[in-house]
């Protein structure tokens, strides 16, 4: 096979790429996000808290980690978007068309993330003028934001008009720098909430609750959720990470990126826990449950504590800002992909792509907590929809085409991703075995084949 089919292209570096420092940075902006602060906490309080905390982390070290490092190598090895990355790889159309898929799922991901980012950016907005600080009851103030439609819609293209400007940037002089400003800003603001968190009364219950595993809250369906949650965290399956490995240059380590990203979301996710418990039960929240935690157990809280309205406008500005800078990065996959594929320009592809998201993501604004939330289909409002069948089935299929692509299919898999021999073995024995199996095993309990 030829050099360029095999993807050692050693000597085809991306025109407009990341910067070490900047790769790693946005990186872990893209994994860093509302994953961890909106959706960690209610997953981690229905599912026994630190037992479900420890699932997670076995899921990201175990299954996450050796496929963070498949996906940059794929993208890195392939210099292509999420699709013909795998087709020039494997020199097979098949695997371009399974590489879509993933294109496919970041843009049903950007729709609800777009929603999500827009509650975000809303909130950080109340928060700073005082008007969140003059209300009493949050329930009410989150739905009646929720149920006006227009609210939730206008926020949403904000947040979308945002992402795209990003993106439409280009790598260096759009995301690196993007995440450049914001990471360190988000990183200032998760301490300054840490410190105010632990100070609290109900520090000490909160993070018994937060860390004390209660085992007998687990069921399988634990399992899938954490699976899932790991893959949602680390931007895994959907061609994020593949778009991304596109961009870095051959003298990266992506292995020691790779420990960086996981290193970097666990930690995070933990800090989250430390604020969130804490203050839930300092201000004896600790009941609610579901999406609305954030939006609706932190401004009580916030409203009670003194500095509220600061500290409060600080928690919104960190959601928003992990929101953002995951929201380019999902942004990129079908612009990658449409600039390649169609050779749209970068500002017509980001654009179109917007345009797009926006349009799918306003049934999803509708349904969470909104007018259309009573329109039901199985149980679940688009909104659910949208986020259950994209984290708990598209990421993890996705996920299990990239262990089977560099597991069985690329046969220089591991001179790209660049470990010693011990090393790319065990890589190798994940992706081609633990992976996989785990992935399936998880499929068949959720699909109703396997009961345990
Ligand atoms: N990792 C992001 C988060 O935790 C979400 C995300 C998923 C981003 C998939 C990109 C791709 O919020």
């Amino acid at each position: 096979m030829s050099q360029d089919t095999q993807g050692l292209s050693q000597d085809r570096e991306p025109a407009d790429g990341f910067s070490k420092g900047g790769f790693i940075l946005s990186a872990i902006g893209s994994s860093v996000g509302l994953g961890n602060i909106w959706r960690f906490p209610y997953l981690t309080s229905e599912n026994g808290g630190a037992a479900f905390f420890l699932l997670f982390t076995l899921c990201l070290l175990l299954i996450g980690l050796p496929i963070l490092l498949a996906e940059l190598s794929i993208g890195r090895g392939g210099r292509g978007n999420a699709a013909s990355s795998f087709q020039r790889l494997s020199g097979r159309k098949a695997w371009g068309l399974f590489g879509l898929i993933s294109v496919f799922g970041s843009v049903i991901i950007m729709s609800f993330y777009g929603v999500v980012t827009g509650w975000t950016l809303h909130y950080a907005v109340r928060s700073f003028s005082g008007v969140l600080s003059r209300e009493t009851n949050y329930a009410e103030s989150f739905q009646t934001f929720t149920a006006s439609g227009y609210g939730p819609v206008f926020w949403q293209v904000m947040a979308m008009v945002i992402v795209c400007w990003v993106v439409a940037r280009g790598i260096s002089g759009g995301i690196e720098k993007f995440n450049k400003i914001l990471m360190p800003m988000m990183v200032i603001a998760l301490l300054v909430l840490l410190v105010n968190a632990l100070t609290l009364s109900g520090a000490r219950a909160g993070i018994e609750y937060f860390l004390k595993p209660d085992f007998s809250k687990l069921t399988p369906e634990s399992a899938l959720l954490a699976l899932g949650h790991a893959f949602f965290s680390l931007s895994l399956g959907m061609g994020t990470m593949v778009t991304y490995g596109a961009y870095v240059n051959k003298r990266q380590s992506l292995k020691t990126a790779s420990l960086a990203v996981v290193g970097g979301d666990l930690l995070y996710a933990l800090v989250c826990g430390l604020i969130i418990f804490p203050t839930s039960f300092t201000y004896g929240l600790e009941s609610q449950q579901g999406p609305g935690l954030v939006f609706i157990v932190l401004p009580a809280a916030f409203h009670a504590m003194p500095f509220g309205f600061l500290l409060g406008g600080i928690f919104f500005l960190l959601l928003a800002i992990a929101a953002l800078t995951s929201a380019v990065s999902m942004l990129e996959v079908p612009v990658a992909f449409a600039m390649e594929k169609w050779k749209w320009t970068r500002t017509k592809a980001s654009l179109a792509t917007t345009a797009f998201c926006i349009l799918l993501g306003v049934p999803a604004a509708l349904s969470a907590e909104g007018p259309w939330k009573g329109y039901k289909w199985l149980g679940r409002t688009v909104f659910d929809w949208f986020d259950y069948s994209a984290s708990n089935v598209l990421l993890p299929f996705g996920g299990l085409l990239v262990t089977l692509f560099a597991g069985y299919v690329w046969k220089q898999s591991a001179q790209e991703a660049d470990l010693r021999p011990v090393w790319a073995k065990t890589w190798l024995l994940l992706l081609r075995y633990l992976a996989p199996i785990v992935i399936i095993l998880i499929f068949l309990y959720s699909a109703g084949v396997l009961r345990f």
